[in-house]
């Protein structure tokens, strides 16, 4: 049987085993799939042993991206353009390639939310990796406009300037006056029960507020959109298994179908 596996650190209460077990049962194909722990310096030598072990993909989570990155032998276009790895497998020649699904899992997301993207100005909040990752497919999505504003903002300054397009940057006080259709917590902030400080004024044309966490109850983000009369919130469980399929798909060669799975999460989650 085909061995796969989610390496983190943590890594005990990552629901990729469960997703991908899902996945595999619904689509009748014959793998394994487990959590593994790897020490925080040590992601390269856990990698080793599962692939002399016989595995032959892998997904990568915080906070491995970049040595997964730096680890694989080929990279996609789109890890290049995130500069991180969440996905990783073994073509026929032995060659380890990485890839990267976040960002086209929160498209898929958005996509499933009937989101309008072609032609959307979008506010993405946060400049850490989860930010870089997806500011490539947004932009193949056919997004107008993304302006990315960190409490840092000389990081999001950074960020912005690798990629060729409509792409700004600043702090939170300094946000144009825009139409924002759609803004994107890419922050860390709900791990700590907090919000980004953004100005109420920018939420006037917000058709759905994004956080790419999630929880049992949503974040203070949402919960203040929400407050606020944004017409739509929604957290990051889609966007979780919309990555899981498209590492899937780039595994095995089929496509799972996210929304029963996605279903199954959240009923287990509330249970
Ligand atoms: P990740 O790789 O998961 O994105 P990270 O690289 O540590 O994690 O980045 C965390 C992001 O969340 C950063 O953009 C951080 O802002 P700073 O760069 O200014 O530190 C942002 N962040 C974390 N807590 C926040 C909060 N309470 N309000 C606003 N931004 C926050």
């Amino acid at each position: 049987m085909d061995r796969y596996a989610v390496f983190g650190n943590p890594i005990g209460h990552s629901k990729s085993p469960l997703i991908h077990r899902w996945f595999a049962e619904q689509t009748g194909q014959q793998l394994s799939y487990d959590a593994i722990l790897a020490p925080v310096d040590g992601f390269a030598d856990a990698w080793q042993q599962f692939r002399t072990a016989g595995g032959k993909g892998g997904n990568v989570t915080v906070p491995f991206k970049e040595q997964a990155f730096a680890l694989a032998q080929r990279h996609s276009e789109r890890a290049l353009q995130a500069g991180a790895v969440n996905t990783l497998y073994i073509d026929s020649a032995g060659t380890l390639h990485g890839d990267n699904t976040d960002g086209a899992g929160l498209v898929s997301d958005l996509q499933r939310l009937e989101v309008r993207l072609a032609g959307a100005n979008v506010l993405l909040l946060g400049a850490g990796g989860a930010c870089r990752g997806v500011i490539g497919p947004l932009l193949a999505a056919g997004v107008q406009l993304i302006h990315i504003a960190n409490r840092t903002a000389e990081k999001a300054v950074t960020v912005a300037q690798t990629f060729t397009g409509p792409v700004q940057a600043s702090g939170y006080d300094d946000i144009p006056k825009e139409r924002w259709h759609l803004i994107i917590n890419a922050t860390s902030s709900g791990l700590e029960q907090s919000r980004p400080p953004l100005h109420e004024q920018h939420l006037e044309y917000c058709e759905l507020a994004y956080d790419m966490l999630y929880g049992k109850v949503p974040t203070p983000f949402l919960s203040w959109c929400d407050r606020q009369g944004v017409p739509q919130t929604a957290d990051g469980l889609g966007m979780l298994v919309s990555q899981a399929a498209e590492a899937f798909y780039v595994w095995r060669g089929v496509r799972p179908a996210v929304e029963p799975v996605l279903q199954k999460l959240r009923e287990q989650m509330n249970g």
